[in-house]
C-alpha cells in the first residue's frame, strides 16, 4: 500500500474514495491525525495530513516518529510525501514541482530517530542517498505521463522553522548546494530510512525563498495561498497517475 504525507496545501485528496479512518496509537504516541484509508485510481492508499486536519501542528511540533511509525503499522510500503517549499534555484519558480535527491539538515530539537534506547547496540543507517530512486522515478513518471512538469532533483534544505528564514540564511543555504527550503523535510526521511520503508518526496514551490527575486523585499502570504492552490491541483493529478501505474 502506498502512503501520502500531505504538507501545506493537501491536507485531504479530493479524488481519494474514503473507505475509513482510523486513529492510530504509536509506542512514540499520537500521530498528527487520523489515517485516512482510500482508493486512488483502484489502488489501496492511506493518507495522512502531517500539521493534523485542521493545520494546527507546526513543523518542530510534528510528532514524526508517530507518523512514520504509524504508516509502517498500518501496512505502507512506500511514501510519498507532498510538502511545500521556498525556491532558491532560479528555475525552482513559484508553483514549480520539484523531485529531490539530496537533503540538508538544518532543524534541533527535533527528535530524529528511532534508535534512541542506550540499553541497545548502536545502529547507523546509510543515508547516503536520503530518497528511493525507484519512487523517484516513478513520480518522474508519472507526472510526465499526467503532461505536467516536473523537476528532477535538487537539494532540499530543511529548516526549523516556523518563521521564514532571512536572506543571510538563504545565501548560506545557496553556498552549501542548497535548491530550495523547507520545514519538514527532516528527521521525515531519515525516519522513515530507519523503518527501511521507501520514502520520497514532491516539493512544491510555493514561493522565492527570503530575499530572493519577488521575494527580495519580504514574502508575500496572499500570493502562497494562491500558487499552493494550483501547484496542490497538479500534484494531486500526478498522484492518481502514479497509484494508476503502480
Ligand atoms: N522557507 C521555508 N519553508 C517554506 C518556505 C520558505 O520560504 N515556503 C514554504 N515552505
Amino acid at each position: 500500500m502506498l502512503a501520502i504525507i500531505g504538507g501545506t496545501g493537501l491536507t485531504q485528496l479530493s479524488s481519494l474514495e474514503v473507505l475509513r479512518r482510523e486513529v492510530a496509537r504509536t509506542p512514540y504516541g499520537e500521530p498528527s491525525g487520523a489515517l485516512t484509508f482510500g482508493r486512488l485510481c483502484e489502488r489501496e492508499v492511506v493518507f495522512l495530513a502531517r500539521h493534523g486536519y485542521g493545520h494546527t501542528i507546526p513543523p518542530h511540533r510534528v510528532n514524526y516518529r508517530a507518523n512514520l511509525w504509524a504508516l509502517q503499522d498500518a501496512g505502507a510500503k512506500s511514501i510519498v510525501s507532498v510538502a511545500s517549499v521556498g525556491g532558491i534555484r532560479p528555475d525552482c519558480a513559484p508553483g514549480a514541482l520539484v523531485v529531490p535527491d539530496q537533503i540538508l539538515d538544518y532543524t534541533w530539537g527535533r527528535v530524529g530517530t528511532f534508535f534512541d534506547d542506550i540499553e541497545t547496540p548502536v545502529r547507523h543507517i546509510d543515508f547516503t542517498h536520503p530518497y528511493d530512486e525507484t519512487i523517484r522515478r516513478a513520480i518522474l513518471a508519472a507526472a510526465q505521463a499526467a503532461g505536467e512538469p516536473i523537476i528532477d532533483g535538487g537539494v532540499y534544505a530543511t529548516t526549523q522553522g516556523p518563521r521564514l528564514e532571512t536572506a543571510a540564511e538563504i545565501d548560506r543555504f545557496e553556498r552549501d548546494g542548497a535548491d530550495m527550503v523547507g520545514m519538514t523535510g527532516m528527521p521525515e526521511a531519515a525516519l522513515a530510512r530507519e523503518l527501511d520503508v521507501p520514502y520520497a518526496a514532491i516539493a512544491v514551490v510555493a514561493n522565492y525563498a527570503a530575499g530572493r527575486r519577488a521575494s527580495a523585499a519580504g514574502i508575500r502570504f496572499e500570493r502562497v495561498e494562491e500558487v499552493l492552490q494550483d501547484a496542490m491541483t497538479r500534484v494531486r493529478k500526478v498522484l492518481v497517475q502514479l497509484c494508476g501505474q503502480a
